[in-house]
């Protein structure tokens, strides 16, 4: 059995051209944020954001199966004074194209770095937004589940009646809790809030998301063997991490470095041995130089 990564260099807008129709099963990526970080890799302005946007993400749409899902991690910054909304008028154009926007997650971002500003606190959170094709994808909930943790001991100690009983809930939102399924389990689905520090192994890219954040939805969203993308590949985390999780993957880049510094790094091909419980083994390493 073999895992291909397969990186393109060039311009998304194009090369997605070359894939074929309902192909990909997950689309993870953080594009370039309106003009941020214009001396590096160019910026596009917020007035012209959706504009750039949308023949990528059509592109997207047609490249994506329909039980596929797409995750794109993006914030917008403040400009004079104001928060950008290019990033809530791209959700509407978005459904407009054709795309059903599902969830937002939040990844707060434990380690913010400290700092005062006259009008506001420090942000420590980015936007995941997923976005899908059809209402019935792919979601492997239970890859997710965390531990219960103290919670349980003290809040399922003492359950009311409204508690224990399914559709009513103390403050009339509607939503039943049922809480006592929950006794005597261990494990609990997350919430849409995932906790993770910014800090990443690869210090060669001046936007790289940490490990951890390709790997949760990764494993939430895809199984062995599918097909990741990532259409702003930058320093390929998302392709080093969907290699090390035997997914195969494609990513592209427009910058020459960032292209040459993964291809030096990557194996295009990674064996597997098939195991008997079908589970697989790795016979050969992700990264021919660590970078860390
Ligand atoms: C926010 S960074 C991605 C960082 C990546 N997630 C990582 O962990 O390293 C966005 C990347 O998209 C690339 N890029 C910008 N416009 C592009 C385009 N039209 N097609 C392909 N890549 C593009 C930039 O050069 C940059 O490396």
């Amino acid at each position: 059995m073999e895992i291909k990564t397969e990186i393109k260099l060039g311009d998304s807008k194009n090369i997605l051209k070359k894939l074929d129709d309902n192909s990909v099963d997950l689309i993870f990526t953080s594009p370039p944020y309106a003009d941020q970080r214009k001396s590096t890799y160019g910026g596009i302005h917020p007035d012209k954001y959706v504009e750039w946007f949308l023949p990528i993400s059509e592109e997207l749409l047609r490249v994506l199966k329909p039980s596929g899902t797409f995750v794109l991690n993006i914030k917008e910054k403040v400009v004079k004074g104001e928060r950008s909304t290019y990033v809530m008028e791209l959700i509407i154009a978005m459904r407009k194209q054709g795309w059903f926007w599902t969830e937002e997650f939040i990844w707060h971002k434990k380690n913010a770095f400290p700092g005062k500003w006259p009008n506001r606190f420090r942000d420590s959170w980015e936007r995941l937004l997923q976005f899908n094709k059809s209402k019935k994808f792919n979601m492997y909930q239970k890859e997710v589940m965390v531990p219960m943790g103290d919670w349980a001991k003290t809040r399922l100690k003492n359950l009311s009646e409204t508690d224990k009983r399914r559709d009513e809930s103390k403050v009339g939102s509607g939503f039943g809790k049922n809480i006592s399924n929950w006794v005597d389990r261990d494990m609990a689905y997350p919430t849409n809030v995932l906790h993770l520090a910014t800090e990443c192994n690869n210090k060669n890219h001046s936007a790289a998301f940490p490990e951890a954040l390709p790997e949760w939805f990764i494993k939430l969203f895809t199984k062995p063997e599918d097909i990741v993308l990532d259409p702003f590949m930058g320093s390929g985390t998302t392709n080093f991490v969907a290699q090390r999780m035997n997914r195969n993957s494609i990513g592209i880049e427009i910058l020459p470095e960032y292209y040459q510094r993964v291809k030096d790094q990557l194996e295009p091909t990674k064996l597997l041995l098939l195991e008997p419980d079908d589970e697989y083994e790795s016979i050969k390493l992700n990264r021919r130089h660590a970078v860390r």
